[in-house]
């Protein structure tokens, strides 16, 4: 079933120059990007897009580096995206991601795990019109 979802790149490899690499592999693998932006991210849009985290030990922490630098925000489409963008991302603790996942490979920590997917279906329809409303 062709979907959307919602991936970002975050702060840590904008600023390492990951981007293309990682949105060359979206597209390898046969999907589509169909939205892109670059943006800072505030602490309103912050709160909506990572609500269900607030009062968590690390929410201070994920808060202040998404802030830190400029995200690449996207809409991924293609055949069950939701599901097998979040398998070439990988686990959420890049030391517990798979060689071959895009945390796997370029990430060592957390909260600078390199990238975002949304987890459901529904996670992708509320980010999706977070960031691009219009
Ligand atoms: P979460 O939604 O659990 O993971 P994912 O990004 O894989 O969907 O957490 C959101 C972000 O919060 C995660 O990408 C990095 C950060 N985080 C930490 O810094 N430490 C943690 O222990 C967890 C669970 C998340
Ligand atoms: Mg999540």
């Amino acid at each position: 079933m062709i979907e959307r979802t919602f991936v970002a790149i975050k702060p840590d490899a904008v600023k390492r120059k990951l981007s293309g690499k990682i949105i060359q592999r979206f597209e390898d693998k046969g999907f589509e990007i169909v939205e892109l932006r670059m943006l800072l991210l505030d602490d309103e849009l912050l709160e909506q897009y990572y609500g269900e985290h607030k009062g968590k030990d690390f929410y201070n922490d994920l808060i202040s580096f998404m802030k830190s630098g400029r995200i690449i925000a996207m809409v991924v489409e293609g055949n069950d995206a939701v599901k097998n963008v979040r398998t070439m991302v990988g686990a959420t603790k890049p030391w517990e991601a798979s060689m071959g996942t895009i945390r796997g490979d370029y990430g060592l920590s957390t909260p600078h795990n390199v990238i975002h997917a949304s987890d459901s279906l529904e996670s992708a329809k509320r980010e999706i019109n977070l960031f691009f409303k219009d």
